[in-house]
């Protein structure tokens, strides 16, 4: 089902801004001409990503600096270099995005 999240005149480059789905917390980040929506909640220990740094198609959460690519959702950078127990992470949730006119939708 496709939901409508925002306008892109709600979105500042670069700034992840959160937005509430009937109850599905998602981030939304613009950058340049691409939108990306994730999951709010950082997949290690559930750091608010409306906080996280972009940098290029990355977003940097602000609590123990683990990197997610926001077209995949991939983990890329674990600042620790250890992915068992506390340090382990699962991928950051992608949603599939539609922007229609000057609206942002995204696939629930
Ligand atoms: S909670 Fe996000 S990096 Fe740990």
């Amino acid at each position: 089902m496709l939901v409508r999240v925002c306008s892109l005149s709600d979105l500042e480059d670069k700034k992840p801004k959160k937005f509430s789905l009937n109850g599905i917390e998602v981030v939304v980040v613009k950058v340049e001409d691409r939108v990306f929506v994730m999951d709010a909640y950082c997949p290690h220990k559930g750091g608010n990503m409306e906080y996280g740094d972009i940098n290029g198609y990355r977003i940097r959460c602000h609590l123990h600096g683990y990197e997610y690519n926001m077209e995949t959702g991939d983990l890329v950078c674990n600042p620790y270099g250890k992915s068992d127990g506390w340090y382990f992470s699962p991928n950051l949730k992608i949603y599939k995005v539609e922007v229609k006119g000057k609206d942002v939708f995204v696939e629930v």
